[in-house]
């Protein structure tokens, strides 16, 4: 893969993955419209992460991992619906907008999150080729996506619990982490990437995807609204489990630094083609949206 600067790697794939999820819901039913509105804009940091780890690993071929990438933006849009949720986290702004419930009713929402769920395993099925790692992929994400990950980390999450580092790390782990992990894990499966190389890029995913977090947590506190997209200072209002709630915020800004420095040793383990995940990681802990 060329290395170029991250920023415009972003930016050129974002882009991409724009288009493509514009096709996919285009001339649909009228539930599809309903999703599309969240679907509508986003970092799309999971669909970038599916491709990279496609095109560091060797592939080629947009057609082959779009459709794959495209899904996981499809589920974590439908995770971002249910979360924000008034029996969630009760949150009426999102991606710049209102949210789900708030633009048209909870049943909406609620029903909008479920076709994305659903809808996201349909594009992972989409192309003749690679039936073999497809189903790889779809193992994988449904494992890191269901009770055993994002599903069970959103239950923790609005559990009563006390204020423990091991809970936190528990929450962040499957709430967050283990999702990031699987998109870059995805990309390197259908490029056929061999074993070995998949199981070290989903340790250092779970790495950054624990950074990830810890700036959401820490954006929560410092970040502005019309940078974010979304309302900061509710965790502290709503009393959740979060980095700054454990640590402070310069000890949750310490130990973000400390996954940082982390995740680039993982990801330079596995080689110099690595490097460009490295320049995301720095991204992902300087990022203000
Ligand atoms: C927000 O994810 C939810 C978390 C897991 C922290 P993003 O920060 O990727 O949200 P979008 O997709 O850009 O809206
Ligand atoms: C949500 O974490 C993670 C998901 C699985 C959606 P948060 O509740 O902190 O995400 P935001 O801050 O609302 O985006
Ligand atoms: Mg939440
Ligand atoms: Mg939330
Ligand atoms: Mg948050």
């Amino acid at each position: 893969m060329q290395i170029i600067a991250v920023n415009e790697y972003l930016a050129n794939k974002k882009r991409l993955v724009d288009e493509a999820l514009r096709d996919f819901f285009s001339q649909k039913n009228s539930l599809f419209d309903v999703m599309y509105y969240s679907v509508d804009s986003g970092k799309r940091i999971r669909p970038i992460l599916a491709i990279a780890g496609y095109e560091v690993c060797g592939g080629e071929d947009t057609g082959v991992i779009m459709p794959v990438a495209c899904g996981l933006e499809l589920i974590h849009t439908y995770s971002l619906i249910h979360d924000d949720l008034p029996a969630m986290d009760n949150d009426d702004f999102r991606r710049g907008k209102a949210s789900a419930h708030k633009k048209f009713d909870e049943a909406t929402a609620i029903l909008s999150g479920d076709g994305l769920f659903a809808y996201a395993f349909e594009l992972f099925c989409k192309g003749d080729s690679h039936a073999s790692e497809r189903l790889e992929v779809i193992r994988s994400v449904s494992q890191a996506v269901g009770p055993k990950g994002v599903v069970y980390g959103q239950m923790l999450d609005i559990s009563d619990m006390k204020r423990q580092p091991n809970m936190l790390r528990n929450i962040h782990l499957n709430k967050t982490a283990k999702f990031i992990a699987v998109a870059i894990k995805v990309g390197a499966i259908m490029a056929c990437a061999k074993k070995t190389v998949v199981d070290k890029l989903y340790r250092a995913g779970l790495c950054l995807g624990m950074l990830f977090q810890y700036t959401d947590d820490i954006l929560d506190v410092v970040g502005k609204k019309s940078d974010l997209g979304k309302t900061p200072g509710k965790d502290q209002a709503s009393g959740k489990l979060t980095a700054p709630a454990v640590y402070g915020l310069c000890g949750a800004r310490f130990r973000a630094q400390r996954y940082a420095d982390r995740t680039k040793s993982r990801f330079r383990e596995l080689g110099s083609e690595f490097e460009f995940f490295c320049e995301m990681t720095d991204f992902v802990l300087n990022r203000s949206f």
